[in-house]
């Protein structure tokens, strides 16, 4: 059966980002990729608006790596000589960096296809490379969060279920989420795009309740080099297996893709960020419970930053995309680390500085 929407023109524009495809996977992707554009245009949409959507997923990632890639990052110091930085590439979630004297520790990977941006990155801002990871904690299956997992030199920690989800191929796994078509093909369409790379050994975290916080069970725990993070069970709204963490001593809550602050994030990675939104109608699998579990984990925040602040300390919210942040008077998210921006195009990267650095200074005088 010849494909309707899925041309041989249009496979030809796309064939670039298939690079892990032999050809009957990639008859079969153009064949599926088909349908979802069928369905699509059921739901309404026009089928040349679904290809070009489908098509720049590929155009931006490609588009943003190599000589244009470029990150955001917050340098954060804490104690017992530990630096957290928090990267924020072109695209996809944050990379939570920890360097440490005994090596580094990363919550969330990013895109495989990024991986060579990485390490030069790294380099250039002074962190050498991932040789010294020595603990990869992935908050969730989406292939922006585990997407480089393969070239660690360590097994990821990950809750069961999202082993089981990247097993299956689709980020529908263990949901009720009646969109079967829609987000297996686009889970294949962006884990593929972006060269997803997995490890074949995974360390999968416990999953017993040890004792809850707020509504979220705490069911394991990782220490290195002075830092205790508590692994929070998330409701899994956005994704079957999300799960959280939490570092008590330095006030330090990784909320995954539960809780974004999405005024940090700029124009392209807000446009980039919202393509799930048109191809499979949300981000989240479930969005009435996202929406529960947003709101759960905000008040929780809150009730630790408040019993933090009497020990003179406050929270930060180490989002899975956008800048980390605290927050203020009124209970709003905002910005208080520097937000720095690094290109590897020295000249605007100058430029960019320059810009961030002034907007941050003017957003430190309102807060
Ligand atoms: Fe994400
Ligand atoms: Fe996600």
């Amino acid at each position: 059966m010849s494909a309707k929407y899925v041309t041989k023109s249009f496979q030809k524009k796309i064939q670039p980002y298939l690079t892990t495809f032999n050809d009957a996977q990639k008859e079969q992707f153009y064949s599926d990729a088909d349908s979802v554009v069928q369905e699509l245009v059921s739901m309404g949409k026009d089928s040349k608006e679904v290809l070009w959507v489908m098509q720049s997923i590929g155009l931006y990632l490609y588009g943003n790596s190599g000589k244009n890639f470029y990150v955001d990052y917050q340098r954060i110091p804490l104690s017992h000589n530990i630096v957290l930085w928090t990267i924020q590439p072109p695209g996809g979630g944050c990379v939570h960096i920890f360097q440490t004297p005994e090596g580094k520790l990363l919550i969330d990977t990013g895109y495989g296809v990024n991986h060579h941006d990485w390490v030069i990155t790294l380099g250039n801002l002074g962190l050498g490379d991932f040789s010294d990871v020595k603990h990869v904690l992935c908050t969730h299956g989406d292939c922006d969060h585990v997407g480089m997992t393969g070239f660690m030199p360590v097994a990821p920690l990950v809750h069961p279920i999202t082993k089981q989800l990247l097993d299956n191929g689709s980020r529908i796994y263990a949901s009720s989420n009646n969109l079967q078509l829609l987000q297996r093909v686009y889970t294949t369409t962006i884990n593929t795009f972006s060269q997803m790379t997995l490890p074949t050994e995974y360390h999968l975290c416990k999953t017993e309740t040890v004792k809850m916080r707020g509504i979220f069970p705490v069911i394991d725990e990782v220490n290195f080099a002075g830092l205790h993070f508590e692994v929070w069970q998330s409701l899994g709204g956005h994704l079957a297996g999300q799960i959280f963490f939490y570092e008590p001593t330095e006030g330090l809550l990784f909320t995954s893709d539960a809780i974004l602050n999405f005024a940090t994030l700029t124009r392209p990675r807000l446009i980039f960020g919202s393509i799930p939104d048109y191809l499979i109608t949300s981000v989240n699998i479930n969005s009435e419970i996202a929406r529960q579990e947003r709101s759960e984990l905000t008040k929780l925040a809150q009730e630790l930053n408040a019993e933090l602040k009497s020990n003179g300390k406050h929270i930060r919210l180490c989002c899975g995309h956008g800048a980390v942040s605290v927050f203020d008077d009124k209970g709003n998210m905002t910005v208080v680390d520097s937000v720095i921006h690094y290109s590897r195009r020295k000249h605007t990267e100058k430029i960019h500085n320059i810009l961030s650095n002034i907007s941050w200074f003017i957003k430190r005088r309102t807060i």
